[in-house]
This record gives structure tokens, C-alpha cells and sequence, in this order.
């Protein structure tokens, strides 16, 4: 089965099926039920603004198991510093390799890529989305609770780029999700109009109600990559830690997850992230198998 998508920018652009789809192929890839290699002789441009750890390795190795290869490119190295067009880039790149990731800082740079390449482009983060977490994110979950569906997930942070992607994801699922924020932090009102349709979203403040019986509890850095903590965003988020307080609220038998990079002490409390019930470890390392299935979906 092909997605339907050439781009893979938000998960906005897939259905149920086609995220159950990836997220079972994913864990076959994982179980090493399937080893495909289809991906011999197909190159990926892999283009970065910001860092990553997870991101770029789990990418670059993916497409090596696959047969394939991955190009790592900083921006700085390329002609796009220099003032050389996203347009130009896309069309150039177009007539070499076979599928762009980009992290980038500003979502419209990807969907100008997507638009004017003819390969497939991946969304590696922006500061709207991260879907590929998500997707890793979805399968650790059902890894752990055997299910996607009919769950309560607790997002309790930042309304930042991997929340939006959270609610799409909970759409997909089939799940419920609490997001607690504080006032001003929102997740994106599109994401959460278009999310209702499918789901609950419920937006609140208060991190408590949030976190009350959920199964899952997630969080990420209350600032991103390029961003440094302010003070006033110091002030702010002290009351939307997750500690054992807040884990004690959610079910028993609930996990807890973050993107990482974490911030012990500040997020995330590390007997939390560090516990019985984190599975931050797991998450992490799904990144590569669903950067493979993804790879092998997209890719022609
Ligand atoms: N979670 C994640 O995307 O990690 P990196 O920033 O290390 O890629
Ligand atoms: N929200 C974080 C995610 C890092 C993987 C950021 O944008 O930096």
C-alpha cells in the first residue's frame, strides 16, 4: 500500500487508515517480520536549520538499512544561505535524490519545498509540526497499552509544535486528549477545529484535570531548540511540571512519554522520565523503525 500523499508535512494530509498502516508496518520492521530493501539505489537529502540528534541518525540509518543512502545538510553549508531560493533548491534536488526531509524553522519553508519539488518531502520538525514523533509516539503507545484507540492522553506543557502534532494524531488514533497549557500557550486553534471532528480536545489550564485517569501523559521542553528560556516563561511553567503528583492523578497503569531532548527538573521531573513508567527509551528508538516504514511508503 502507497500513501495517498506525495508530502508528509503534518499528518493532516493522511487518514486512519493510512497511520494504522504505518504504524503496523513499523512494528513488523521491528519484530523483523519484513526486511525490506527496496530502497537500494535511492538517495535521501536529509536538510537541517537546527539540530537533532534523533531525528538525523534515526533517518540516516534507516535508509542505510534499507540499501539505501542518506545526505546530511546543514544549511549553512548549502547555497540557501546564500540567498539561493527554496523553489530553486526543491527543483535542483528534485533531479538528484529521491525524498527530502527538512527541519526548518518556519512550516512555510517545507510547504514551499513540497510544492515545487517533485519528490516526496518530509516534515523532520518546524516550529508548527513533528510528525514523525508522532508516529513513534503511536507506536509505543500501542506497544504498551495494545491500543490506539479509546484512550486519554494528558498533554500538559507547552501548545507547542509536538502538541499540534499530538492532536492529529489522537484524531487518527482515535483517542481523547487533554491539553494543559498555561493562558496563551494554546496549541494551534486550526489543528484543534479540525482534530474536534474526529475527537475530544479539550484545552484547560489547569494540569491536574488534565492528567485525572489518563493513560498516557506527555510532555516536551517548554522552549524549543532555538529558542532560550525567558524569564517570564521561567515564571510560567513551574505549575505544569510533570512530577509524581501529577503522574499519581493519571491511571495506574499509565506511561509517560516526552520527545527528548529533556530538561529534568523542569518539564519533567526525573523520577518521572527516569521511572518505571517512562518509556522515553522506546519512543526514541521507534523513531527508526517508523522513519522506515515512512521511507518505504512514500518513496517510489
Ligand atoms: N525528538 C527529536 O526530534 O529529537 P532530535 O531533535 O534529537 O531530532
Ligand atoms: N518542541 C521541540 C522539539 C524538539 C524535538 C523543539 O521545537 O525544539
Amino acid at each position: 500500500m502507497k500513501l495517498q500523499t506525495k508530502d508528509l508535512l503534518t499528518l493532516g494530509e493522511i487518514d486512519r487508515r493510512e497511520f494504522a498502516h504505518i504504524i503496523s508496518y513499523a512494528t513488523r520492521i521491528k519484530k523483523r517480520s519484513t526486511n525490506p530493501k527496496r530502497l537500494a539505489g535511492k538517495t535521501l537529502a536529509m536538510i537541517f536549520e537546527k539540530p537533532s540528534t534523533r531525528t538525523r541518525i534515526s533517518f540516516e540509518t534507516g535508509m542505510f538499512q534499507l540499501g539505501g543512502h542518506a545526505i546530511n545538510m546543514r544549511t549553512d553549508e548549502m547555497q540557501l544561505s546564500r540567498a539561493e531560493t527554496i523553489p530553486d533548491t526543491a527543483r535542483t534536488l528534485s533531479g538528484y535524490v529521491d525524498c527530502i526531509m527538512a527541519r526548518v524553522y518556519n512550516h512555510a519553508s517545507l510547504e514551499d519545498l513540497a510544492v515545487h519539488a517533485s519528490i516526496p518531502v518530509i516534515n523532520g520538525l518546524s516550529d508548527s509540526f513533528h510528525p514523525c514523533q508522532i508516529l513513534a509516539d503511536f507506536m509505543t503507545i500501542k506497544e504498551k497499552k495494545r491500543r490506539m484507540d479509546g484512550l486519554k492522553i494528558a498533554w500538559i506543557g507547552d501548545g507547542n509544535n509536538v502538541c499540534n502534532s499530538m492532536i492529529y494524531g489522537a484524531a487518527l488514533a482515535g483517542s481523547e486528549i487533554h491539553v494543559a497549557t498555561p493562558p496563551g500557550h494554546e496549541p494551534l486553534r486550526n489543528v484543534v477545529d479540525t482534530c474536534r471532528k474526529e475527537t475530544q480536545v479539550t484545552l484547560t489550564t489547569d494540569p491536574g484535570a488534565a492528567a485525572e485517569g489518563a493513560d498516557v501523559v506527555i510532555t516536551d521542553t517548554f522552549t524549543s531548540i532555538h529558542n532560550k528560556d525567558s524569564d517570564h516563561m521561567k515564571k510560567l511553567y513551574p505549575k505544569y511540571q510533570i512530577n509524581d503528583a501529577i503522574m499519581k492523578k493519571s491511571d495506574k497503569d499509565s506511561i509517560f512519554l516526552h520527545c527528548l531532548p529533556a530538561k529534568r527538573g523542569i518539564e519533567v521531573a526525573a523520577s518521572v522520565i527516569d521511572g518505571p513508567r517512562s518509556a522515553v527509551w522506546e519512543e526514541a528508538e521507534n523513531r527508526l523503525y517508523v522513519q522506515k516504514a515512512l521511507l518505504l511508503l512514500l518513496v517510489q
